[in-house]
């Protein structure tokens, strides 16, 4: 067979015999084995991959790239979850910029970090998490692991239950990031969905949510956002928060925190941590992802941490050392740069603070343009009920317009955003709202 040939297979023939589709093939000359003359044999016609099916575009960072492909004057990108200036533009915080200028004055090596990452972010992240003062930090009950942000971090936490807690299903809330699915279905871990948001409210459907998680088999995964929850903007009360963590508590469930917008649901980074404070104090355990691509604006950076909370000190020493070995596999151990940058700015009291005002700026900035989106859209549809756009927080807004509508947003208005109807009002400015506004009532009223 002329098309299983390497170079060491190659054996001195007289002749090769070629199916008809060899035959229409290029003929290609082949390094003749030593001692044997010179022949011909056929490539292969087709690629040796040739079964590889398309995949579709990103239906998230897919948007970024119809954007980028659009001349239009009046684009808006209200796609991905980036925060931009009034002016549109990406924005790096002066706080990292400070923080880099440190660095480059130490100017340290780009030796390899360890593979659970730069001990110094380590603390910082566990520190942000759960606070300072945790007991369970300083009784080392909680495993920490610098991973690739907050993707990355998922995708360890869910390698993670694949290994160790195998035939557990992970329930992800209805609607969530569209990633969770991919990243716990290519660890190979279950999924399935709990209730969440109620479009006749445009609210939570706690009652719904509850019954669900009480229905989940005992000792199931649930996954939390734990604020600021994408794509709804729709968060639980502190009530409900407490209700849920009991429930968990008397299921035996292990919550799976995503948090990946601390600071921008309240403008507070401590505020925003209550949940996984509340049931690490409540004697709760669970895994929690960490992500500091928006609270620190570090998106291409890749930094961020999976941690898991649990009882026992020697516990959380066996499933660090799961998780590393976890990491090993993937991507051996994580970047340096933007670890620095979590460790000088959260480690230093000043710097934090500075931190914390950027981030109140950060989320005051979209606070007032979702205000002013408001006001537009009742001024122009008076008859339709909006207060779901001031009740939702942190980047987001569900918009509840239908796929055709949403066609209708980008193909005539040039309005970039995801399918399910949701906006990101970090990439909207206070002078865009109006033209938002009009772009949605045609959209609802038109399409
Ligand atoms: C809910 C949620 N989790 C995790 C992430 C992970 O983001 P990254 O990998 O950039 O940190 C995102 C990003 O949009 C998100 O919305």
């Amino acid at each position: 067979m002329a098309h299983m040939m390497t170079n060491n297979a190659v054996k001195p023939v007289a002749h090769i015999k070629l199916s008809s589709r060899a035959q229409s093939a290029k003929a290609l000359r082949v390094k003749p084995a030593k001692g044997a003359k010179s022949f011909k044999c056929a490539t292969v016609a087709g690629s040796f991959m040739e079964g590889t099916e398309q995949a579709p575009p990103d239906p998230i960072l897919g948007v970024s790239d119809a954007f980028k492909a659009s001349t239009s004057p009046d684009k808006l990108n209200l796609g991905v979850g980036a925060y931009r200036t009034e002016e549109l533009q990406p924005y790096v915080l002066e706080v990292v910029k400070k923080a880099e200028a440190i660095m480059m004055e130490k100017a340290e090596n780009k030796e390899y970090l360890p593979i659970d990452g730069l001990p110094a972010f380590k603390k910082c992240t566990a520190e942000l998490l759960l606070g300072a003062d945790s007991s369970i930090i300083a009784e080392n009950k909680i495993a920490t692991l610098q991973s690739l942000s907050g993707t990355g971090s998922l995708r360890i936490g869910a390698a993670y239950i694949n290994a160790w807690l195998p035939g557990k299903t992970v329930y992800l809330s209805n609607p969530t990031w569209g990633n969770h699915k991919n990243i716990f279905a290519d660890a190979g871990v279950e999924w399935k969905m709990y209730r969440y948001f109620d479009p006749e409210t445009v609210g939570l459907d706690f009652a719904g949510m509850m019954e669900d998680i009480k229905g989940a088999p005992d000792g199931s995964i649930i996954v939390l956002h734990g604020c600021a929850h994408n794509p709804t903007g729709v968060d639980p009360t502190k009530e409900q928060w407490e209700e849920i963590a009991s429930l968990c508590q008397e299921k035996g469930h292990l919550p799976f925190f995503d948090v990946a917008y601390q600071g921008f649901a309240s403008g507070s980074l401590e505020e925003d941590a209550f949940a996984p404070r509340m049931f690490a104090e409540k004697g709760l355990e669970f895994l929690c992802s960490q992500s500091y691509s928006k609270n620190l604006g570090l998106y291409g950076e890749r930094v961020g941490a999976i941690n898991a909370v649990v009882n026992d000190a020697a516990v959380a020493t066996r499933v660090a050392s799961q998780m590393k070995r976890q990491a090993r596999a993937m991507y051996s151990n994580p970047p340096v740069h933007g670890a620095r940058i979590v460790s000088e700015v959260v480690g230093d009291e000043d710097m934090f603070n500075e931190w914390k005002a950027e981030m109140e700026m950060m989320s005051g900035r979209i606070k007032s343009v979702r205000g002013k989106l408001y006001d537009y859209l009742c001024e122009k549809m008076p008859e339709k009920d909006w207060s779901f756009v001031t009740r939702q927080i942190g980047m987001f807004s569900f918009t509840g317009l239908t796929p055709a509508q949403v066609e209708n947003m980008t193909n005539k208005w040039e309005v970039y955003m995801t399918k399910d109807g949701r906006i990101s009002l970090a990439g909207l400015s206070a002078a865009k709202a109006e033209y938002l506004a009009d772009a949605i009532v045609d959209s609802i009223k038109n399409a």
